[in-house]
This record gives C-alpha cells, structure tokens and sequence, in this order.
C-alpha cells in the first residue's frame, strides 16, 4: 500500500472512532448518569456537551468524507468491492441522520433551554436519543461490512 494510501485509511479511522467512540459514550455512560438529575440541571448540561462533541462529529464527517472518497477512487471508483460501496451509502446515511440531529433536532434543545421549556427539551432530548442509536448500530455495521467486507 502507498503511504497517501496508509495516511488516509489512519485518518479515515480516527474520525470513524472519535464519532462512534463518543455516539457510545454519550449513549451508554453520560445518559444513564444524568438520569436522575433534574431537568433544568440535565437539560442545560445535555445542551454543552452536545454542542461541543457536535463540532468534533462535524471535523469528523469531513475527514470521513475526503479520506473515504480518496480511498474509494484508490481502490477503482465504480470497480471497488460491494462492501466498500455499501460502507459508503450507509456512511452518507449516518451523515444525513447526523445533519438532521445537529440542524433540526439540536436547536429544538437550546431554544427550549433558552426558553426553559424543560418539557420541550426533554421531548427533543429524547428524539436526538433515538436517532444517535439508530447512527451506532449503523455506525457497528458499516465497520463490521468494511473489515468483514475485505477480499471480496
Ligand atoms: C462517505 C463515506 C465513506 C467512504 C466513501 C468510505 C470508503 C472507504 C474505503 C474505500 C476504505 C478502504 C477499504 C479497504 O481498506 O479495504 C475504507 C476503510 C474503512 N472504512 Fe470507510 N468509507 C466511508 C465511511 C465510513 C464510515 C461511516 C465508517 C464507520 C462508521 C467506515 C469505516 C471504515 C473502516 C473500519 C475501514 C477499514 C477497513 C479495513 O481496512 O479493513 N467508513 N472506507
């Protein structure tokens, strides 16, 4: 393999674990941890957290995209394997499934925030939690289809 080649699958790897890493993270370690705590503690933290940790999904959509396109057209463009066309459709879809989270979804919770509309937030809360599990089990899949994929 080219070393542009080895440097694009290592960041194309590193943006695939900062993304699914914090998805898991947030979904199965912070959640439950702030369960108790009251709305309008929970609500404003939920908002700080999710506004950081989005601007890293966002630099890692970015690298995901260019590497995963470089990689792509390396490996023959149309001729590449089905798994490596599957891993980016379901890739594409797990970044428009983010989009939505970050531009519709998000802005519900800082307004209601804002607002201190808590049953709003809480509302919105857990819209943003059902669509980021339904991006890990995607996310699980595409890794496992990309490595399991190899040599077809
Ligand atoms: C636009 C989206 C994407 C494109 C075009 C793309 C393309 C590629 C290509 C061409 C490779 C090299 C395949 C190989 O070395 O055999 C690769 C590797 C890989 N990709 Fe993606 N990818 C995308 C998104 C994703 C996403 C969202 C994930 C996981 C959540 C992912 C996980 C992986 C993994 C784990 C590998 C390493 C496979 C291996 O070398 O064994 N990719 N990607």
């Amino acid at each position: 393999m080219g070393k542009a080649i080895d440097i694009a699958l290592f960041l194309h790897l590193l943006a695939v674990a900062i993304w699914v890493g914090g998805m898991v993270f947030a979904s199965f370690c912070l959640r439950p941890a702030l369960e108790d705590l009251s709305p309008q503690l929970r609500l404003p933290l939920v908002a700080s957290v999710f506004g950081r940790f989005f601007n890293w999904v966002a630099g890692s959509v970015l690298v995901i995209l260019g590497t995963g396109g470089f990689l792509l057209v390396k490996f023959g463009g149309g001729q590449a394997s089905w798994p490596m066309h599957a891993m980016a459709g379901i890739g594409v879809v797990m970044m428009l499934i983010f989009g939505h989270i970050r531009f519709a979804v998000f802005p519900r919770i800082q307004r209601a925030v804002q607002a201190q509309k808590w049953p709003d937030g809480a509302r919105a809360v857990g819209t943003m939690r059902q669509l980021v599990i339904i991006n890990i089990v995607l996310g699980v899949v595409t890794v496992g289809m990309a490595v399991l994929g190899r040599g077809f």
